[in-house]
């Protein structure tokens, strides 16, 4: 989704800053760049396609029109008009002298261009964005004074923004938040605004973050956050933990397959300090003081709705009873709250508009929430109750991985926390072996071979039942996100009701077995109705069912917990994949269409 990075200060490489900026937001999604750099004189450059191509135009410019203290830039992931380099930000005014970048929808655009068109106003591009310059200007021309031009602007609009505004001959750089991600990076002489931390983490680890209604000016000399009546604001200042050299690529080819080998480092940094071996319990500091809930709402998408239904069956494995709902849905038909309900958004980003949406409808119905995220300081850590954090470091691949295995430990933790029981003690040794598991899964794996038996397959199915259920989906998810083919998860049992007739000899499927019990031998009995329709058979196992006997291909992961040997499974799918795709040569961390932070409706 849209990427914003602004800067102002004394190092004399704003447009490098820009550039290096963008390049770290890449992995947010785009389809079009742009650059604006300000100072006694104002220069723009954007175009569609890759940052390449952006990179391509400056470089064949003369560099040293690029030169000055302040700049922003921008990647585009197009709501409103294709991507074209006319519709790519900094979007400009008619004399070329104010330059704005935007993150998110200007809801009433429409009336706003009817009324600028209506005074002659002439506009460039089909974009929601491009009425903020000209409302800029225009303030500008009533001899209002930058800053009260620039929030001026502002208070017009309807919608969500992340704004970044330069003007030509004035050393600052002024930005605004509603709705949309945006943080303030600060440094030695310099200072930044960006959607992501990721985009200044070269610069600076020290960060303030926005709030929605808050307004930013930054100066060579410093930074002030006012809010939307100009009183000042005073803002922490927090130190990010993420390294720079975390959000590079180490050596691997991609991001994605550098998340994938992470994985055992992040489970045991999201582990740290919350398993008491001696004392067989876990504990969760986020959690101290919250009660025991009647019964959990979970709300999510994508890749973190695969965590919350698996979430929520271990709350009702416990007793509690615990529903997952896609959050786009529940945000417009939300399911009954009673009194100590809680909501859980399950998000690594916490910035997904349909996830905040879902929460604020949770909240202002009277629910307590909680988010399990990643991101210290995201929209749904700051606005909902309780936040815990599943601290998987930056991750850059579009695709989620390593965020998917912390969730679905942190979510262990969750339940185990929030609803007792008495099987702590098993869990804990077992979540405390797991990156070492994770690990040998990553050591041994097969799936390379196994996608090379398939090179001529278009249509991939992938079963499991109880929480090897939500693996499937996510293994089938993974799959179609990074090799573009079509590929199906379904509840094992849930075949024979329909999509049987879909399963044959050109069809592999996926199966997780896992454990001995009647879960394991029901969805074997599924793996020889697919075996009888020719389809060729991969088992995902630990072998304690012996499912390898009715499979064409075995990738085994270690015995370990029933409630963790699925995540161990979705470690094989994931590079399953993963090889898949770098076989078919796909843009594996940037899939096409897809953006990380899905920050509109
Ligand atoms: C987007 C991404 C998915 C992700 C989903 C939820 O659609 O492409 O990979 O799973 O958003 O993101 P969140 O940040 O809320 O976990």
């Amino acid at each position: 989704m849209c990427g914003i990075v602004g800067y102002v200060g004394d190092s004399g490489s704003t447009l490098d800053v820009l550039l290096g900026g963008l390049s770290n937001l890449e992995y947010r999604g785009y389809d079009s760049a742009g650059v604006a750099v300000g100072g006694e004189t104002l220069r723009v450059e954007k175009r569609a396609g890759e940052l390449e191509t952006l990179e391509a135009a400056v470089g064949s410019a003369d560099r040293r029109r690029f030169e000055g203290p302040v700049g922003l830039g921008h990647t585009r992931w197009s709501t409103h008009g294709p991507p074209t380099d006319e519709n790519a930000h900094p979007h400009t005014d008619e004399d070329g002298r104010v330059a704005v970048v935007h993150n998110g929808i200007v809801e009433n655009y429409r009336d706003l261009r009817d009324e600028l068109e209506a005074e002659g106003v002439a506009f460039t591009s089909e974009t929601d964005t491009e009425v903020v310059p000209h409302l800029i200007a225009r303030e500008l021309r009533g001899e209002a004074d930058p800053e009260a031009a620039v929030r001026a602007a502002t208070e017009r609009l309807e919608g969500s923004y992340a704004l970044a505004v330069v003007i030509e001959g004035i050393d600052a750089l002024f930005a605004a938040r509603q709705d949309s991600p945006l943080v303030l990076g600060v440094g030695e002489g310099e200072s930044f605004v960006a959607s992501d931390v990721p985009a200044f983490l070269d610069h600076t680890r020290d960060v303030v973050y926005l709030d929605d209604g808050e307004f930013v000016r930054l100066d060579p000399g410093g930074w002030t956050v006012t809010d939307a009546e100009g009183r000042q604001v005073e803002k922490p200042v927090h130190t990010v933990e993420w390294e720079a050299e975390e959000t590079g690529k180490s050596g691997y080819d991609h991001y994605t397959l550098k998340e994938i080998h992470e994985q055992p480092r992040s489970l045991r940094q999201c582990l740290s300090g919350r398993l008491d071996e001696l004392g067989g319990r876990v504990t969760v500091e986020e959690l101290d003081g919250i009660d025991a809930p009647a019964s959990v709402q979970f709300v999510a998408c994508g890749t973190s709705y695969h965590a919350a239904l698996y979430g929520a069956q271990l709350l009702r494995d416990r007793g509690t009873p615990a529903t997952a709902h896609y959050a786009h849905e529940y945000a417009t038909a939300p399911a009954p709250i009673a009194d100590g309900d809680l909501v859980i958004g399950v998000t690594q980003s916490g910035e997904t508009a349909d996830t905040l949406s879902a929460l604020r409808e949770a909240a202002g119905r009277g629910a307590e929430t909680l988010v399990l995220t990643n991101v210290v300081g995201s929209t749904a850590a700051r606005e909902c109750d309780h936040a815990v954090y599943i601290r998987a470091g930056p991750e850059i691949g579009v695709a989620a991985t390593k965020t998917f295995t912390s969730q679905l430990v942190g979510l262990n933790l969750l339940a185990a926390r929030l609803a007792g029981g008495d099987r702590q003690r098993d869990l804990v040794d077992a979540l405390r072996r797991v990156p070492d598991d994770v690990q040998a899964v990553l050591d041994e794996s097969g799936a390379a071979s196994v996608v090379e038996a398939f090179a001529d397959s278009e249509a991939f199915f992938f079963l499991g039942r109880g929480l090897g259920y939500p693996v499937a989906l996510e293994g089938a998810l993974k799959f179609k996100e990074i090799t573009y083919e079509h590929a199906e998860g379904f509840a094992a049992g849930e075949l024979k009701h329909g999509p049987l007739a879909l399963v044959t000899g050109e069809t592999p499927v996926f199966a997780v077995v896992t454990g001995d019990g009647e879960a394991a031998r029901k969805t074997i009995g599924n793996v020889k109705e697919v075996e009888a329709r020719d389809a060729p058979v991969v088992v995902v196992t630990d072998g304690a069912a012996e499912a390898g006997r009715y499979a064409d291909h075995v990738l085994e992961i270690p015995e370990t917990d029933p409630r963790l040997a699925p995540l161990l499974a979705n470690v094989q799918l994931q590079l399953v994949a993963y090889h898949r795709a770098a076989r078919l040569d796909r843009s594996i961390d940037k899939p096409r269409h897809l953006a990380k932070s899905v920050t509109v409706e």
